[in-house]
């Protein structure tokens, strides 16, 4: 069986069901691939609800409901079927939309999961999305959604923009009428809300010397350029609003820049997704920044806002997203700014630290991004911290850039691989992966975790 017809099977299971219960996860694409395939099973005329759990493991089983409906699982269910199995749910109960690996079991749960066709590229709400589309064709008006998932899931990082399903996805959105993508835009996060000069000097991939980590560098660089940095009536300028011209002086003076100090140009551009329908400075206005608006709901425990933000409310839940949102952000700095004042301890080839229950372990990930690069940006980072509800276990979120990545590091083997050897358990991407951990096991796990960096950078 391929793709196309685990598609279609997907579409008839879930037309010939009575009641369906979503149960998805509380991240982005999680968010996104709920908010997809709520909309599309409702369109359908089934009844739906759904659940949304941190992570699919035997505490969070119990928001599975306990009743006849069809269990559609989305950007999880494929690597955890032992518990699906274990709570007794049978074949024509189960149906999973995953882009996670997937275990082996005796049950053979209904699937639709572009992995094993080699679409390693497509995240779980681009899996959604063409299981809603297949419902219904109309259903094109969810693909906007869909980038948000992809890239909200970093598919679009290391090729620098989405690339095969997920693409054609892309080219349903231009169709319709709501995605703007532009090929060759700066790669940078940010470009719609922040003003230019915060937006450059942000960035570490690139990283650009006198750039980078400096903000005062970044606007005396816009300067001599002579592009201005407010409007007349003086509120800061965005990427986005700047005229063609002011754009190209910009990106041919960046590309001289990294060319004087011997660095690549390769990752200074990379297509982005503009959503046409949203208003300019907003931060639903493209596809990254619409992600993070989704992971600050989520990561605080209101996916349900950000879900009903995807489908389209615009009114009181969208500003309360907001508030999620400018509240993540302060929180975030604020843990940076503990990390950084803390200090990490190095090792040949890792830092780390344990923030202790100062911060909840939905978040250090994202602190330890953005500990990095001020950090030494050369050596992965590891922040550790202690789990409320469970003290006999410790949160491992790790981070490093593509610099890295090209040397040869997977975060996501090094902590499935560490953590598998003390019975906890791990995942994610190259880039930035997250682990469980026994709690009496940190020192000896750090150890191991630097032991497996040095040797993916032998
Ligand atoms: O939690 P954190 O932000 O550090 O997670 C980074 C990545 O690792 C995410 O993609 C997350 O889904 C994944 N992860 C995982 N298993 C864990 C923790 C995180 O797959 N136990």
């Amino acid at each position: 069986m391929g793709f196309s017809e685990e598609v279609r099977g997907a579409a008839e299971t879930i037309r010939n069901a009575e009641t369906v219960s979503v149960i998805s996860h509380i991240d982005a694409d999680g968010i996104t691939s709920e908010a997809i395939v709520r909309t599309a099973i409702a369109r359908a005329g089934v009844p739906v609800t759904s659940h949304f759990v941190r992570q699919l493991e035997p505490l969070t089983m119990k928001a599975v409901p306990e009743d006849d409906s069809l269990k559609v699982f989305v950007d999880l269910g494929a690597g955890q079927q032992n518990l699906l199995e274990e709570r007794g749910l049978s074949v024509d109960e189960v149906l999973i939309l995953d882009h996670h690996v997937a275990q082996p079991c005796e049950t053979p749960y209904q699937q639709v999961n572009g992995v094993p066709y080699g679409h390693t590229k497509l995240s779980a709400a681009g899996v959604a999305y063409f299981v809603a589309r297949e419902l219904d064709s109309a259903n094109v008006d969810l693909a906007k959604i869909a980038i948000v998932g992809n890239v909200g899931d970093m598919m679009a990082r290391e090729t620098l923009g989405l690339v095969g399903l997920a693409a054609e996805i892309v080219e349903d959105g231009i169709a319709h009428g709501s995605v703007l993508a532009i090929r060759k835009d700066l790669n940078c996060y940010g470009t719609s809300t922040r003003p230019v000069h915060v937006c450059l000097s942000y960035n570490d991939d690139p990283r650009i010397p006198g750039i980078t980590n400096d903000m005062r560098g970044a606007e005396r660089f816009l300067s001599r350029l002579e592009v201005a940095s407010k409007t007349v009536d003086g509120r800061y300028r965005v990427w986005e609003e700047l005229g063609r011209d002011e754009k190209k002086a910009i990106t041919s003076a960046l590309v001289q820049q990294l060319l004087a100090n011997g660095e690549s140009v390769d990752r200074l551009f990379a297509e982005s997704y503009i959503f046409v329908d949203e208003p300019e400075r907003s931060p639903l206005r493209n596809a990254s920044e619409f992600a993070t608006l989704l992971n600050a709901c989520g990561r605080w425990a209101k996916p349900r806002i950000g879900s009903s933000v995807c489908c389209g409310d615009r009114g009181t839940v969208y500003r309360e997203a907001e508030y999620m949102l400018n509240n993540h952000r302060t929180i975030i700095r604020e843990l940076l700014g503990f990390i950084l004042e803390t200090g990490v301890t190095e090792l040949s080839h890792l830092q780390y630290l344990h923030v202790g229950d100062r911060y909840p372990d939905t978040i250090v990930g994202i602190g330890a991004g953005m500990a990095l690069g001020k950090l030494n940006w050369r050596k992965p980072i590891l922040i550790m911290c202690t789990l409320p509800e469970d003290p006999t276990l410790t949160k491992v979120s790790m981070r490093t850039n593509e610099w890295s990545v090209r040397r040869g590091v997977d975060l996501q083997a090094v902590l499935t691989l560490a953590s598998g050897e003390h019975g906890g358990g791990g995942g994610g991407h190259p880039i930035a992966a997250g682990a469980f951990i026994p709690r009496d096991a940190e020192e000896v796990f750090i150890n191991r975790v630097n032991e497996l960096l040095r040797d993916q950078l032998a």
